[in-house]
């Protein structure tokens, strides 16, 4: 299993706030962490990739010299905004433009900057970027709209050396948030609460260097318990944790796939066709968004209709089209899609528009009947560490070509 892409991106942007470098072991090869790391180095921090297994992150932040986020690396990555409140907290100013990544409809920022400004920062935009400074910056008692994982993430590493005490309510639960608290904290910070939907950060002055290693990427394990699920085959993912991964495991027993937890990962045998099931996603500990489009692909071979029902983000069933090439009926309708099960699927050329719908199109093409051609990998590669090695190892006949 690869360290989490959702851990260790907030992680590389915090580590500017320390004094000392950071050491964070357990990072995945991805092109979201690369372009983070270009984007840090841009500022004049120094990251390199070291360690046996080369899978560590040594970020010096000693030569932070800029707080301008240039434009055409910050299209690339949304996890840029990260930079946010780290940059005003340890600079007093930052400039970003409105962030790129996934494109899975509109996503706003103003909860992060609802919540900087209430620290301090004072924000103004012109021609598509984003200036903010921030002449004090105090901690404050906040209650999110929506529990934003990026909000919560941004206002806590914020927090981390703000004057006072911060108090986020309505916070994101996510595991991802567990960890970056583990994280802010072996860099000195006092962050409780993470988990939970209360945070309580107390400021401090400064933040000293930090090792620490990345948590298993959770949507990495679900996407291939799901691919044994499709395929109807059986696979052991060693370190996955299972209490992060609870409502897929739920919804993939509904389907009849067998799955057994052990303290050292998951067992999973797929059902000889899945039965049907309805899944809602909503914040964790719900079914995850990141998860639906590989759910989607599982269900359209499924014996029976199911409904899939979207509540995180506006339009991300980008995947449902494409899955409707290789012969899956789904009918979308706002934020709802219906699937009547087929019993095969065929081999077509499909487009990954995004990083999990891409997903879904690997697992559909796998179940299929001859060869599917999946093009716009690119969006594979910002967040599935060796994902067709890896298919290759379990059995999976898939190629890159090109
Ligand atoms: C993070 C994950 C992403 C996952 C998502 C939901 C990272 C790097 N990305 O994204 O993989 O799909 O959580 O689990 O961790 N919103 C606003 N205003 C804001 C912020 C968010 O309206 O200021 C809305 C969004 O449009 C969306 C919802 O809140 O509808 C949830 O978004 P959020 O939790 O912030 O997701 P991200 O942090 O962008």
């Amino acid at each position: 299993m690869s360290g989490a892409k959702n851990a260790v991106l907030p992680m590389m942007a915090a580590s500017v706030m320390a004094s000392r470098p950071c050491l964070i072991q357990n990072a995945p090869h991805l092109v979201d962490v690369e372009v983070m790391a270009a984007i840090l180095t841009s500022i004049g921090v120094h990251v390199r990739w070291t360690g046996v297994t080369g899978s560590d992150l040594y970020i010096d932040p000693s030569g932070l010299r800029s707080h301008v986020v240039d434009e055409a690396l910050m299209r690339k990555v949304r996890s840029s905004i990260f930079l946010m409140g780290p940059l005003l907290a340890k600079l007093g100013k930052v400039e970003v433009s409105h962030p790129g990544g996934c494109d899975i409809g509109p996503r706003p920022i103003d909860l992060h900057l609802k919540g900087l400004r209430a620290m301090g920062a004072r924000f103004e935009e012109s021609h598509g970027r984003i200036l903010g400074v921030a002449e004090s910056w105090k901690g404050v008692d906040i209650h999110l709209d929506i529990p934003s994982v990026g909000a919560t993430e941004n206002i806590m590493m914020g927090a981390c050396l703000a004057e006072g005490v911060t108090i986020i309510r309505n916070a994101a639960k996510e595991p991802e948030i567990v960890d970056l608290q583990g994280f802010l904290n072996s860099m000195g910070a006092s962050v409780r609460g993470a988990g939970t939907d209360v945070i309580r950060v107390e400021g401090l002055k400064s933040l000293k260097g930090a090792v620490y290693s990345v948590m298993p990427d959770r949507i990495e394990a679900g996407t291939f318990m799901a691919m044994a699920a499709i395929t109807g085959g059986e696979i052991w993912i060693r370190n996955a944790i299972a209490e992060h991964v609870q409502a897929v495991i739920a919804k993939l027993r509904e389907t009849g796939a067998d799955v057994i937890e052990k303290p050292d990962g998951l067992f999973v045998r797929g059902p000889r066709r899945p039965l049907p099931t309805d899944v809602k996603t909503l914040p964790y500990p719900g079914f995850p968004t990141d998860m639906q489009p590989q759910m989607m692909a599982l269900l359209t071979l499924a014996d029976g209709t199911s409904v899939i029902t979207e509540t995180v983000f506006d339009s991300r069933f980008k995947q449902a089209e494409e899955l409707g090439r290789m012969g899956a009926r789904i009918r979308v309708d706002g934020r709802t899609a219906i699937i009547k099960g087929v019993p095969a699927l065929s081999g077509a050329q499909v487009e990954a528009t995004d990083l999990r719908s891409g997903a879904s199109l690997v697992l559909a093409a796998l179940a299929a009947e001859g060869v599917t051609v999946v093009t716009g990998i690119q969006n594979l590669d910002r967040g599935y560490e060796k994902f067709e090695d890896k298919i290759r190892a379990l059995g999976g006949n898939i190629a890159r070509v090109d």
